[in-house]
């Protein structure tokens, strides 16, 4: 049996837990959350044991790994209380807010021995893994042009009712930081290393002290350049669309579909459209459809059976946050970012 902790209550922990419930020999260990009310209703609802200390849960046994889901500005710091109590972590998007909190992770979780994980479900769903092993086998030839397009909305409840969303001190910046970072762990995934943006983020529509719409033109060190549009502002919201160019031809994903594979010698073959997830994330941030999480959740446990490397680790999830951090800082300062990927 695995025994699994839930740090957080809100949103995404009833998709951790759902998750998790959903594989066999996983049981609900214990629950974290501030609010009290609703981590017992949740608790009560999917097992586990309440507590009402962050120390009382993190010494609760047996327990062999934590799946973090509170404000993406706590995660580093509660991921580092948690991994020196020998506690394997699986942390939501992003990882932290910062490279200088994540690196502190990653230290903390290597010093201890435990694994540490990010969830990204788009690197496990199979359209977009398919599409992955296209690009890896070379398929559509040497890269030349990337574009991906989040044009989302969220109402103004969305932050309005929220006390950390589009803070800078707990969501760490707005569209891009909350909803375009799985994109930009993506395009990195699928495409390497960017190492030159220029951006400009704007608050257009809501009353919050972040950017909810963004661009940025991105530099890949294959010589292949992107193009990055992200928002929550755009009425009423559109599937997220990405498109890869090689030399051999193009490849479209919406949502997390594959929808054209136009390739010079029509490899690629069709999708299987049932495989794509039912979550509405083009309008709203809840994860009904709970089959990305689980995969994820499904690795990172192989991960610690075989003291492998989760699809998603800590070093994988920095990268994201790197980017994301380098497109604020050309917004603001109005030049073009260089970034020093740590292989070159
Ligand atoms: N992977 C995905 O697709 C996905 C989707 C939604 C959210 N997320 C991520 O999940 C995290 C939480 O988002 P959400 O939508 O569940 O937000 P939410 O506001 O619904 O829930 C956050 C919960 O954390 C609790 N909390 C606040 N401070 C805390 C603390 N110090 N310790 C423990 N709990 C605390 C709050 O009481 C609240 O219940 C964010 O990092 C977000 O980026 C990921």
């Amino acid at each position: 049996m695995t025994y699994v902790g839930i740090i957080g209550g809100g949103n995404i922990s009833v998709t951790h837990a759902r998750a998790a419930l959903e594989i066999p020999g996983v049981e609900l260990a214990a629950w974290y959350g501030h609010n009290q009310d609703r981590t017992r209703r949740l608790s009560e609802l999917y097992g586990g044991t309440l507590h009402e200390t962050f120390q009382s849960f993190l010494a609760h046994r047996p327990m062999d790994l934590v799946l973090i889901g509170s404000p993406s500005g706590m995660h580093a710091e509660q991921g580092v209380l948690a991994a020196r109590q020998g506690l394997h972590l699986l942390v939501e998007k992003p990882l932290d807010i910062t490279t200088e909190r994540i690196d502190l992770l990653i230290n903390e979780c290597h010093q201890a021995g435990v694994k540490l994980g990010v969830f990204f479900q788009d690197r496990v769903a199979p359209d977009i893994r398919k599409l992955k092993e296209i690009l890896d086998a070379g398929q559509a030839g040497k890269p030349i042009l990337v574009s991906g397009s989040v044009k989302w909305y969220r109402p103004p409840e969305y932050y309005g009712d929220s006390r950390w969303r589009g803070t800078w001190a707990l969501d760490g910046g707005g569209a891009l930081m909350n909803q375009g970072v799985h994109t930009v762990d993506l395009l990195l995934w699928l495409m390497g290393d960017v190492t030159r943006v220029s951006a400009k983020a704007t608050t257009a529509f809501h009353d919050i002290e972040v950017e909810d719409t963004v661009v940025a033109t991105l530099e890949f060190a294959s010589g292949a350049v992107g193009v990055l549009q992200v928002a929550t502002s755009v009425y009423p919201g559109y599937q997220r669309r990405v498109e890869v160019t090689g030399s051999e031809g193009t490849i479209i994903l919406e949502h997390d579909r594959i929808v054209a594979t136009d390739l010079r010698d029509g490899l690629g073959g069709p999708t299987n459209p049932s495989e794509s997830n039912q979550n509405p994330s083009a309008t709203s941030a809840q994860v009904s459809d709970v089959s990305g999480h689980r995969r994820i959740l499904e690795d990172f446990l192989r991960a610690i059976e075989t003291n492998g490397t989760p699809v998603c680790d800590g070093r994988e999830g920095r990268r994201s946050v790197e980017l994301v951090q380098a497109i604020y800082e050309s917004s603001s300062t109005g030049q073009s970012v260089k970034l020093h990927p740590p292989n070159i």
